[in-house]
């Protein structure tokens, strides 16, 4: 009996294989690329050299592609209307049609449980869940929790198809990835695709393809689904001939414990990720995508500790402090250390919190992914020192331009050096530099506390939680976003 319950299954999915169809990565109800990048769309066919014509229903003239190993692959005219449309595939076999197809942007959201964390664990949960419903221009793909030892041409299994919004397919969707969408929507006001594409726990090495590997060599993990490339291989190498806008990252906590080596991943990750949807979407999908991503947020309730998360946070902007950089660039970044939620049900590492994330995410992707002109859309980031007057530092933030928020004494630290006049080294100490003032773009410290060792480095909210909700020293009075953390090993 079971014997041949398997028989007829095996037969039921080559039957299916060999049928005229789009991937498993599209279907009704779906968001494709809008203009000025051309949609890829793709399918199986079953015979090779089969040709295949797309049309976009009643609009324009029909595309004509050939079958490669029994995969189609077609790119759609630019499309800026944005729809709904019915798009029809056809061959000798028939045809197959999407139905309901948007035109607008589509993102990629991937990472781990942060960017897993879904709509009806978030504060304030059923009223994001009923506005979610209002957005009808919104559609939502996830892929379900898979990895492969081998790069896989499809999706093998959907855990929700493309859909609007429902109370079906809302309260288990990122809830990060869908805020992030719905901020888009209200300011660009033309369809969002999401797809998500995220596992908990997961480190960066999974989501990487053997390029980025190579380029970053070292610890290697063997327990699945921690394996190098493994979920690249399942959960992003299928999604590649898709047309995408870019890709939002909300991941780095299950690599804390190796942070400097974090500094070349990364941005190795999303060098490789730009080259291989660049050019399996035929050149569609920008060689230099936005990327956006959010520093690691605030975990352990004890306001001393440093742990590995301060060093993480650092090497996401590839040492840097801030993006976009020329290491990190067309990228953009949602600062979220001071948004503690110590008593979150899913832990304190899973803040609710994750409204304010979406809109600082979305505010600077309007500023990098949208070149929207004139936004603020960063943290005051320190551009010069003086350290003319003895015992203070006058840190000067973004070129004297942005005018910043003291909200607490506390977050600055310099390093006192018994050894070296230049550097901090490990057996160097830190010590508290408290602002004794502040006026529009500069912060005044007491650098007084080394005594009669070298002061010779200065970081600041170098803490795994540094303050309390929303309380951290620096803010953009204007913009009111925290100054991102930041370490100086060097003498000024
Ligand atoms: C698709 O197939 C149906 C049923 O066989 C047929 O009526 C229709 O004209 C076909 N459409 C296209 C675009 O080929
Ligand atoms: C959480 O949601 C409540 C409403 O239920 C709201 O009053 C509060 O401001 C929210 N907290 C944060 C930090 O967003
Ligand atoms: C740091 O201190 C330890 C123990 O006192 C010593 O063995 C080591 O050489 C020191 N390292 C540096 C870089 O000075």
């Amino acid at each position: 009996m079971e014997f041949m319950i398997l028989i007829l299954l095996v037969f039921a999915v080559s039957g299916s294989d060999a049928a005229l169809r789009f991937s498993a990565s599209y279907g009704d109800h779906m968001v494709l690329q809008r203009g000025p990048h051309k949609a890829v769309v793709w399918g199986y066919a079953d015979k090779n050299h089969e040709k295949v014509t797309i049309q976009i229903v009643g609009h324009g003239s029909p595309v004509q592609t050939t079958t490669a190993n029994g995969i189609w692959k077609a790119k759609l005219p630019a499309m800026t209307s944005p729809g709904p449309f019915v798009i029809t595939a056809s061959s000798s076999d028939g045809n197959v049609s999407l139905h309901d197809v948007l035109f607008g942007d589509v993102w990629v959201c991937s990472g781990q449980s942060n960017m897993a964390f879904n709509m009806q664990s978030v504060n304030n949960s059923a009223y994001e869940l009923k506005k979610a419903l209002t957005f009808d221009k919104i559609r939502l793909f996830h892929v379900r929790d898979v990895e492969s030892p081998t790069p896989l041409a499809d999706i093998k299994t959907v855990q929700t198809p493309w859909t609007a919004p429902s109370a079906k397919s809302v309260p288990t969707f990122s809830a990060l990835c869908l805020l992030y969408g719905e901020y888009l929507y209200n300011h660009r006001k033309y369809p969002i695709g999401l797809i998500e594409s995220a596992w908990g726990g997961t480190p960066i090495e999974a989501w990487s393809g053997p390029d980025a590997i190579k380029d970053c060599s070292g610890h290697a993990r063997k327990r699945n689904p921690h394996t190098p490339s493994v979920l690249w291989n399942a959960m992003i190498n299928p999604l590649l001939a898709t047309t995408i806008y870019g890709a939002i990252w909300f991941q780095g906590e299950a690599n804390s414990r190796h942070s400097a080596k974090y500094a070349c991943q990364q941005p190795a990750m999303v060098k490789e990720w730009r080259n291989k949807f660049h050019h399996a979407s035929l050149g569609e999908t920008s060689l230099n995508f936005p990327f956006g991503f959010v520093q690691l947020a605030a975990n352990s309730a004890d306001h001393s500790k440093i742990g590995g998360f301060p060093g993480l946070r650092w090497a996401q902007t590839a040492n840097m402090g801030h993006v976009p950089n020329p290491k990190m660039p067309h990228s953009f970044m949602a600062v979220a250390m001071d948004l503690p939620d110590f008593h979150s049900p899913r832990g304190s590492i899973h803040s609710r919190f994750k409204q304010d994330v979406a809109e600082r995410l979305g505010l600077a992707g309007l500023g990098v992914a949208y070149g929207e002109k004139g936004l603020s859309f960063q943290g005051p980031y320190p551009t010069s020192f003086n350290t003319k007057t003895k015992g203070h530092l006058v840190i000067e933030y973004d070129h004297g331009h942005t005018v910043v928020d003291v909200r607490a004494k506390d977050g600055f630290e310099i390093c006192c050096s018994a050894t070296s006049e230049t550097t901090c080294g490990t057996n160097d100490t830190w010590v508290a530099a408290p602002v004794l003032t502040h006026h529009g773009a500069t912060v005044t410290l007491n650098v007084a506390g080394c005594h009669d060792k070298h002061w010779v480095g200065l970081r600041y909210s170098w803490r795994e939680s540094p303050c309390e909700f929303k309380k951290c020293c620096v803010y953009g009075r204007d913009n009111d976003l925290p100054a991102p953390a930041f370490i100086r090993n060097t003498a000024f």
